[in-house]
């Protein structure tokens, strides 16, 4: 699959794109992650992307043809297969957007291509909403730019590739996957058997896997109660 990136900060990619399950899956080819900047497109000496808002008001605005620009050039330079240049499936990262979950994260992850825009400064010029096919949020708060919501949201779908996570098993017992009925994970635990005085769990020495599974439905209950009361009652 392949994450294409419409940044003006690519460098802050530096570490998702390169270390742990992402940089393994792109060391594998299993991902690819492009980066190309509006910068490239700007005006001027100073390859200007933003300007003032008409109609006045506080900061910037990304300027709509730098930025679709380097949209169509992250197109026209995309890998040629059987079915000829796949177009990314284009997503703004704005705080407006619907909200990211792991539902969309798994039906991502069926695109050949999806393509990640992130705006700076008070977001980018309302007319990109003809260039896009969604837009999605992070969460209900405002972060300074999409980038770390675009690194969220390559690290989410790129773990759920075939083959991209070392034991696909803990797929299904992470928290919100549907297998796990959408409930929260349970607790994990490992050596020392006792940490300051804090035991493991009896049952979970004890080698009854039966008794094992009921403990951790049950710690993934209260746990989802507790912590998402939000999300229990579709819980199974
Ligand atoms: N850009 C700024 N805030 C954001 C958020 N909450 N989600 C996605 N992109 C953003």
């Amino acid at each position: 699959m392949r994450f294409d990136v419409v940044t003006l900060f690519p460098e802050m990619f530096a570490g998702v794109a390169s270390l742990g399950v992402v940089g393994r899956a792109a060391t594998a080819g299993e991902v690819v992650v492009r980066f190309r900047s509006p910068r490239e497109f700007g005006h001027g000496r100073h390859q200007t992307v933003d300007d003032t808002p008409y109609g006045g008001g506080a900061g910037m605005v990304m300027r709509v043809d730098c930025v679709v620009a380097c949209l169509e050039a992250l197109d026209a330079d995309a890998p040629v297969g059987p079915a000829g240049a796949i177009r990314g499936h284009r997503i703004l990262l704005t705080p407006r957007g619907t909200p990211f979950g792991q539902k969309r994260a798994l039906e991502l992850a069926a695109f050949p291509a999806i393509t990640l825009i992130c705006g700076r400064y008070e977001g980018i010029d309302e007319r990109i909403a003809g260039f896009i096919d969604e837009e999605v949020s992070l969460g209900d708060f405002v972060l300074s730019g999409g980038e770390v919501a675009a690194m969220a949201v390559i690290d989410a779908v790129a773990r759920l590739l075939p083959g991209v996570l070392g034991n696909p098993d803990s797929l299904a017992s992470e928290s919100h996957s549907s297998e796990n009925g959408g409930l929260l994970e349970y607790p994990h635990y490992t050596r020392p058997v006792e940490f300051r005085g804090l035991r493991v769990p009896e049952v979970l020495a004890g080698g009854n896997h039966a008794a094992i599974d009921a403990w951790r439905r049950g710690q993934s209950l209260d746990r989802t109660v507790t912590s998402r009361p939000d999300i229990a009652p579709r819980a199974k």
